[in-house]
């Protein structure tokens, strides 16, 4: 029987590797313009590192985190970057200096969903985090950092989605406010919102369900709702971002799916991904460092979906080339060929230089030939008893198919002046 991976999670290589390694390289540079540095985390945590930070009642903690049980104790395997990233503050004292600290994480995440196109049980997160800094400039510089990656790589075809949670206090009173309103209708929201109804009701709003959605239309709007600091805070970020050139739009019924948010939360969505359209998405969540125990620090951040990102840049066919090729294919035919070859090959890659060459010494031309095509070669290389005899080698250019004879003596320096040239 033919053992194959875990549905939803996927093996990566190739040229879609090469694609996945140009577009990561390209966004730890963005993340380095705005002096981000890079934190890396542990897959397993302590399952509390979850439950009771990101929200008992949120999807992930109630049904989408891997469990490993072991004799003594019960971990999983990270569903999300925020709280594992808490924790590594936390124990390592990381805003000790009270000054303003970015991090960012390219780490693989792992939620037990339903996998589709664009939603994986092992999936690849970029995040960023930024702590000490309780500001609405910090929250714009954010949602200018994600909005940055996606226009570098050239895809407009999106919206940034604004809103406020508000804070503890006024989040509190628009609960009340919310219950009041569905209250009556109750019996008309899905099991899944009649269940959200007592603990989690602003999470009605988020529901998918075109009942649930029709009634939530007309449910009273926590912009509406907001305190004075909030609403302040709100209006100030929003005035960030437009001086930042970031074209948004408020929407009141982003709730986001995860339990520690206050004030800002945003989301970007792309119709370019189909059901599952949050490329990215965030905000400021002040209130986790409490939950862990520890002292009030505020801190604000996003998560982006590389698969999702990949989609996207696939749709507007803005990957780069799948492959990359060898400069040069040796081709040695004979022993004494092989002896020449070999090392030559060797000291070329120790210049950096990718040349291939076969060590099967029992092949002809016209499999050398037909190697360095598969494999895309620029040049290949041949050297037979006859090239031997006359202290030559012959080079040939794969794609114009011209071939021209270098002396032995000066094949190396040679070899490298053409490597230098080519793409
Ligand atoms: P999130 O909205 O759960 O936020 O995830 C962020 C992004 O990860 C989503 O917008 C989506 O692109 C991608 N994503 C989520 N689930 C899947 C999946 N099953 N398969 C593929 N991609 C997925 C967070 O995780 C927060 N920690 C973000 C954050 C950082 N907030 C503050 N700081």
């Amino acid at each position: 029987m033919e053992i194959r991976s875990v549905r939803g999670m996927s093996d990566l290589f190739g040229g879609e590797l090469h694609q996945w390694s140009h577009v990561e390289g390209k966004i730890k540079e963005i993340f380095k313009s705005f002096g981000y540095s890079e934190i890396r985390t542990p897959v397993l945590e302590k399952i509390e590192v979850f439950s009771g930070t990101v929200g008992d009642e949120t999807d992930i903690v109630e049904k989408q985190m891997y469990r490993v049980v072991t004799d003594s104790e019960t971990y999983v395997l990270r569903p999300e970057g925020t709280a594992s990233f808490m924790r590594a503050v936390i124990e390592h004292r990381l805003n000790s200096s009270g000054q303003a600290s970015r991090f960012f994480y390219y780490l693989p995440m792992f939620r037990h969903e339903r996998p589709q196109k664009g939603r994986l049980r092992q999936f690849h997160q970029f995040g960023a985090e930024l702590i000490n800094d309780a500001s609405p400039e910090a929250d714009a510089e954010l949602i200018t950092v994600l909005d940055q990656i996606y226009k570098s790589f050239g895809i407009s075809e999106y919206q940034v989605r604004v809103n406020s949670v508000g804070c503890n206090q006024c989040r509190n009173s628009y609960k009340e406010t919310l219950k009041q309103f569905f209250k009556p209708k109750l019996q008309e929201l899905c099991e899944q919102c009649q269940k959200r109804f007592d603990r989690a009701a602003m999470r009605i709003l988020d529901c998918k369900r075109e009942t649930c959605r029709d009634i939530a239309k007309s449910a009273p709007l926590i912009t509406h709702c907001l305190c004075a600091d909030c609403k302040a805070h709100h209006e100030k970020m929003k005035h960030c971002l437009t001086k930042a050139n970031v074209t948004f739009e408020e929407d009141p019924y982003i709730v986001r799916g995860l339990d520690y948010y206050t004030r800002t939360a945003f989301e970007f969505t792309s119709n370019l991904l189909g059901a599952q359209d949050a490329l990215g998405g965030g905000g400021r969540y002040d209130g986790l460092s409490a939950r862990f125990g520890a002292e009030s620090f505020p801190a604000v951040g996003f998560g982006l979906g590389m698969e999702r990102l990949m989609i996207a840049l696939q749709e507007k066919q803005l990957l780069p080339e799948t492959a990359s090729a060898p400069v040069f294919f040796f081709a040695p035919i004979g022993e004494k060929a092989f002896e020449i070859l070999y090392p030559l090959s060797l000291r070329l890659k120790r210049h950096g230089i990718w040349c291939d060459m076969s060590y099967d010494k029992t092949k002809g031309l016209k499999w050398f030939l037909k190697q360095a095509n598969r494999v895309n070669a620029k040049y290949s290389l041949l050297l037979g008893d006859e090239e031997l005899k006359n202290n030559i080698a012959v080079l040939k250019d794969m794609k114009q198919g011209s071939q021209e004879n270098i002396p032995l003596a000066s094949l190396e320096n040679e070899l490298l002046r053409r490597a230098q040239h080519a793409p």
